[in-house]
């Protein structure tokens, strides 16, 4: 449960709702939040400080227009800000639904943070039609690179027709083929990222996670998992698909778990995204959240990718189908040149500077063969973390790392549809064998400097990372904790920095072994180690009760005689950390260490 001490809820007492963390300004210090009909800015240093607020509504003729059509059934016809893009030095690119009306706008921030610029600039406001969804539940993602805005998004009123679109730039319009269920059949749009390829920047592609109904393949479920890529320098074909991605390739995205009978599991629907990145830019490591389609059973994974594997399913064997009545298969035909996928006037395509000089044949092979006939599968084929027979799914992540007291750790922080976190760390044991750890259950999103921002429907909040004091006041419970931001300083749990002397911190992620971290301090009953005590008559039944403060810890009861040094475990159902003492007079002494 969340203690409240530590965590900071904003709701800015707005007439408004869907708060959503869009933009983090590391160059400004602020974060940006759209939501109905406003977009905030607040500050990183001080949260606590009044945000800047624009008020951005759409007109009363729109709203009463968008009312008529019949789409305000759950408040839709509002201005629902779903898109803030950095444009230049001074000014954002805002754009919100605009009641079933897409408009995108500059938003001025002001050279410098200190100044508290914030204001929308008038007079700049233009249509959002493939820059933002007309409907507010359905999910875009975009990004704006080199002045020319990359959006994966629903563009049209119905909500039928589904594309990647460039806008905005110098260069022509481009889409995905229309209506063309091979390219994109009913897509949820997840997350969209920049990864380099080479050093050269000509072979730059930008990666769209997103899921789709199946196109019935392989085993067939419901939905699938998918990562596509375009070229960012895609002018498009010249014979035949003119203005549309004469680049574009998907794959298929597993995260399962193979049973005993040889029946996978598939976690099939991507949720959530985390690119982390990595001392080489051209190889970031890739976290996905995933859950189960269909109501056969709850539950949800963690997989990560690597890229190299990812490249690999790119340069593989192209799906296959032959006609409406043939399987997929993979295609063994001849491959035209430049192999479908490249980016012109990259690495291997030096001499052909745009798409527009691809022969005729390779366009031709991308609108039938937007598919690869392999699948990505996470690193170690299966994945990081497994959720079932539980009541809640994962539905976000976000990646921390920690350098702790013994060694570096990545913590994950999975939010879940019960408007929780998990904070867990995985650790490597032999070979491939995991050890994961749930480190506490709190509220989400977004880290930046150890900050912990959660974005709802009701507002924000802001939660420290370390949150050590909740660990208790004993070095054991410190330990037992087994979380990489905190150690035992001698006097009590404190939030660790690696700058610290590293003598003078005990903390033991990878065992949780508190006998060894804690020698001199457990043996001090007094102050490291407080001790609940509890007391029974002998013959008679007494319950005893002792919570772990940390849902990972592993509890034990041992049971002490009086002046024996001898301890025998008592077996119980919940394991738990005590120390049991008889006492002559027919009085049982119970102490226990690691547990409330
Ligand atoms: C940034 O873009 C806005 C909107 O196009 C423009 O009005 C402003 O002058 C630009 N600022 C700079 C510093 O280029």
């Amino acid at each position: 449960p969340l203690s409240t001490g530590t965590a900071h809820h904003f709701s800015f007492l707005l007439n408004t709702s869907d708060y959503r963390i869009l933009r983090m300004d590391e160059d400004h210090d602020r974060m940006y939040v759209g939501s109905k009909d406003y977009i905030l800015s607040l500050d990183l240093h001080d949260i606590n400080r009044e945000p800047l607020i624009i008020h951005w509504p759409v007109s009363p003729q729109r709203k009463t227009e968008c009312v008529l059509s019949g789409k305000d059934t759950n408040g839709e016809c509002g201005n629902f800000i779903r898109l803030i893009e950095p444009w230049n030095r001074t000014h954002l690119y805002v754009c919100g639904t605009g009641a079933y009306n897409p408009v995108c706008t500059y938003v001025n921030r002001g050279r410098k943070p200190m100044e508290y610029v914030f204001h929308l600039e008038p007079g700049k406001e233009d249509s959002g039609k493939g820059k933002c969804p007309y409907d507010p539940k359905l999910n875009s993602v975009s990004a704006l690179i080199n002045g020319e805005l990359y959006a994966g998004v629903y563009i049209d009123f119905m909500g039928t027709d589904s594309a990647i679109f460039r806008t905005l730039g110098k260069n022509a319009v481009m889409r995905t083929d229309q209506y063309n269920s091979r390219w994109l059949n009913d897509p949820s749009f997840v997350h969209v990222h920049l990864i380099p390829d080479s050093n050269e920047k000509n072979d730059d592609k930008l990666y769209f996670f997103f899921r789709e109904k199946s196109s019935g393949m392989g085993q067939s479920p419901k939905s699938q998992s998918r990562i596509g890529r375009i070229c960012l320098n895609d002018d498009g074909g010249h014979c035949c698909l003119v203005n549309k991605w004469s680049t574009f390739l998907k794959a298929r995205l597993i995260c399962s778990v193979p049973g005993a009978d040889g029946i996978e599991t598939h976690f099939d629907e991507l949720r959530d995204v985390y690119i982390q990145p990595t001392q080489d830019t051209k190889n970031p490591v890739i976290y996905g959240v995933f859950s189960v389609s269909g109501s056969v059973f709850k539950g949800s994974a963690v997989c990560v990718y690597s890229m190299a594997d990812i490249r690999m399913v790119f340069n593989g064997p192209f799906a296959h189908k032959e006609g409406p009545n043939y399987q997929w298969v993979a295609y063994t035909g001849k491959i035209p040149y430049p192999r479908p996928g490249t980016c012109p006037g990259g690495t291997f395509t030096p001499n052909m500077k745009s798409t527009k000089d691809y022969p005729d044949e390779v366009i031709n092979f991308m609108r039938n063969h937007p598919t690869m006939y392999n699948a990505v599968y996470p690193v170690h084929r299966r994945p990081l973390v497994v959720r079932t027979n539980v009541d809640y799914e994962f539905t976000t992540i976000t990646v921390d790392q920690v350098t702790a007291a013994d060694g570096n750790y990545e913590v994950l922080f999975l939010g879940t549809d019960r408007g929780s976190v998990q904070k867990v760390i995985v650790l490597p044991r032999d070979d491939l064998q995991t050890e994961e750890l749930v480190l506490e259950e709190v509220e989400v999103f977004q880290v930046r400097s150890q900050q912990l921002y959660v974005a709802s429907p009701v507002g924000v909040t802001h939660l420290a990372l370390h949150r050590c004091d909740v660990y208790g006041e004993a070095c054991a419970d410190c330990c037992l904790a087994r979380d990489p931001y905190c150690a035992w300083d001698g006097n009590s749990c404190s939030r660790y920095s690696a700058s610290q002397k590293r003598r003078s911190r005990r903390q033991d992620v990878k065992y949780g072994n508190p006998i060894r971290q804690c020698r001199g301090y457990n043996s001090n009953t007094n102050k490291n180690t407080p001790e609940t005590v509890q007391y029974g008559v002998e013959g008679s039944s007494t319950f005893l009760e002792c919570q772990a403060r940390s849902p990972h810890a592993a509890i034990k009861w041992h049971l002490h005689r009086d002046n024996s040094d001898r301890r025998r475990e008592v077996r119980t159902h919940n394991y738990i950390y005590c120390i049991c003492k008889w006492y002559r007079f027919g009085i049982i002494l119970f102490r226990h260490t690691g547990c409330q």
